[in-house]
């Protein structure tokens, strides 16, 4: 299992302006896909090409490469779907598969209200996407899901998270490899990260 910590200045700067109280939904979504992005085209390093030959104009059988391996998204709904349109610009033929979770208050446990995944999960490469990973009990929820549609190759993809959230992950699915862009201190009593960004969802829905 890999945990990495991007801790990248391109990307600490745009997460510092998603942290800020004053950013808008809007910049707030724009920062959260663009580091999506970023995070992603590192990611993708070691993933499997196939070389294939193609003409270009001055040249026949040139050597040429490919993405051989399908590959699934898995937003949690909801907050994870910000993450979705920019990995989606750079691998524009990524599945969503959806889950749909959200944390009861008073217990902070994952609650499933939604599950859906493409046929070929098992045979694809799977990024779980959420941009918060606090007690992990919502990533480790959402990985049980998509283990059980068949999905074998998993990494889970995060913006902010505390220890808690890897250690929870690396129990349930030793298997699963992490990547965070930043990692953050302490979670509060109520299953907040601090300093954190405050709540995800509502921030890039508006709904608070
Ligand atoms: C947030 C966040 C994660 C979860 C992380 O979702 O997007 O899914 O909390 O917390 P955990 O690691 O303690 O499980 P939330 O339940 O607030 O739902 P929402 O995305 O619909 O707002
Ligand atoms: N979910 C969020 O959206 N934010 C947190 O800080 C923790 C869980």
């Amino acid at each position: 299992m890999a945990i990495v910590i991007f801790d990248h200045p391109l990307i600490l700067d745009k997460l510092t302006r998603m942290r800020k109280v004053e950013t808008s939904s809007k910049d707030f979504r724009e920062n959260l896909n663009e580091i999506g992005m970023l995070m992603v085209y590192e990611i993708f390093r070691d993933v499997k090409l196939k070389e294939i030959s193609i003409n270009t104009p001055t040249f026949k059988n040139a050597k040429g490469y490919k993405i051989d391996t399908p590959v699934v998204l898995v937003p949690i709904i909801r907050a994870g779907l910000g993450m979705v349109d920019g990995i989606q610009k750079i691998i524009p033929t990524a599945k969503i598969a959806h889950v749909g979770l959200y944390r009861d208050e008073t217990t902070m446990q994952p609650v499933e209200y939604y599950a859906k995944a493409p046929a070929d999960i098992g045979s694809s490469y799977t990024l779980v996407v959420d941009p918060m990973l606090a007690t992990g009990g919502s990533a480790v929820m959402a990985i049980d899901i998509i283990k059980r549609k068949g999905a074998k190759n998993i990494k889970f993809v995060g913006l902010v998270g505390v220890q808690e959230g890897i250690d929870a992950i690396k129990k349930a699915h030793p298997d699963v490899d992490i990547y965070l862009a930043c990692k953050d201190p302490v979670l509060n009593k109520k299953g907040y990260i601090e300093p954190g960004l405050g709540d995800a969802g509502d921030r890039i829905f508006g709904t608070k």
